[in-house]
């Protein structure tokens, strides 16, 4: 269980983060989605207790990061943006050697239970330097699993993987959760509704939008971009859609067809239907278009 409230922190005069606020339940997995430079890893490296919030506070598995941060990190597995991990060590001794730092009891079966669950064990004995960049992300996975945390924090856990390691690294992510309180950030979008049940999107500092990938989508779809057809197409029409509040870009498609967008979560239909009546433009058909998860964001993070 994650609990944050209004998490600041400053790097001299930047704010990484302004007053973010969010909660992740006991065994769900939650996306933490933005752009570069929103301030992803700056949240989680504070959550996993390796840097103390400028302001705000955040309880990790029941515990303060600031005043129990011990407790917080024996609690925590974290995947950083890179592992820290020695080129020259076997897969089977890394993990064993962060095993006995964390105070694994049973090393030695615990980290080969990690190397299974994360599809390493073919290469237990290959020296890390030797392993491909999705073999190693494996291994950052496994060092974050290795004292069996409660929660587990994963900064970007697909960067740089090929599709299929792609799809085999959401798939082991998704399998972990449920026992589990799993944080991950992304900045691709399908990747949060694929694994995570609710995402959280932040940008420049700030959370934008905080909902179920599917709500998110059916939230923001439809209202706000509308294809419509008239039988006088005229300048003074789109004149006339332009003057509507909220409406953001009126363009032209040619045979009497406009594309119009409207800030996010604003339905301006009722106002645009009523001023092409009022204008004796002719409506033919007017119709909500879709727009994609990547829209979405695109949108939601331009703002
Ligand atoms: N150690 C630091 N000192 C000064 N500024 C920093 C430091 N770390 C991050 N920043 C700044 O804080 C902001 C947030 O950075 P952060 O690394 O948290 O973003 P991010 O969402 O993880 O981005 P990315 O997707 O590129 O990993 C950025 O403007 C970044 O330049
Ligand atoms: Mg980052």
């Amino acid at each position: 269980m994650i609990q944050v409230e209004n998490l600041t922190k400053y790097y001299g005069d930047l704010a990484a983060i302004k007053d973010v606020s969010f909660n992740v339940d006991k065994g769900e997995i939650l996306a933490f989605l933005g752009p570069n430079g929103a301030g992803k890893t700056t949240t989680m490296r504070i959550l996993t207790a390796y840097m103390p919030p400028s302001a705000g506070s955040a309880q990790v598995a029941g515990y303060d990061v600031f005043h129990d941060s011990l407790e917080v990190r024996r609690r925590v597995g974290y995947m950083p943006e890179t592992v820290p991990l020695y080129p020259e060590m076997t897969v089977r001794s890394y993990l064993d050697f962060v095993a006995r730092l964390r105070g694994v009891d049973d090393c030695r079966k615990r980290v080969e239970a990690v190397m299974e669950t994360c599809h390493v064990a073919d290469y237990a004995e290959t020296a890390i330097g030797k392993l491909s960049k999705g073999y190693r992300q494996r291994v950052g996975l496994a060092q974050a699993l290795v004292h069996d945390p409660e929660v587990l924090v994963l900064d970007e856990p697909t960067i740089g993987l090929d599709p299929k390691q792609i799809i085999e690294v959401r798939e082991l992510i998704r399998s972990l959760g449920g026992e589990r309180t799993i944080i991950l950030s992304t900045h691709i979008l399908s990747e949060a509704s694929q694994v995570c049940g609710r995402v959280v999107i932040i940008n420049e500092g700030q959370i934008v939008a905080e909902d179920t990938p599917e709500r998110l989508t059916a939230r923001l779809k439809g209202g706000e971009r509308v294809y419509l057809q008239v039988s006088q197409p005229s300048a003074e029409l789109e004149a006339a859609l332009r003057a509507i509040e909220g409406i953001t870009t009126v363009e032209a498609k040619g045979d009497g067809g406009y594309e119009v967008e409207s800030v996010l979560g604003a339905d301006r239909r009722t106002e645009i239907a009523a001023a092409i009546v009022k204008g004796g433009w002719g409506l033919l058909e007017m119709r909500p278009v879709g727009m994609s998860l990547e829209e979405i964001f695109l949108k939601l993070t331009a703002e």
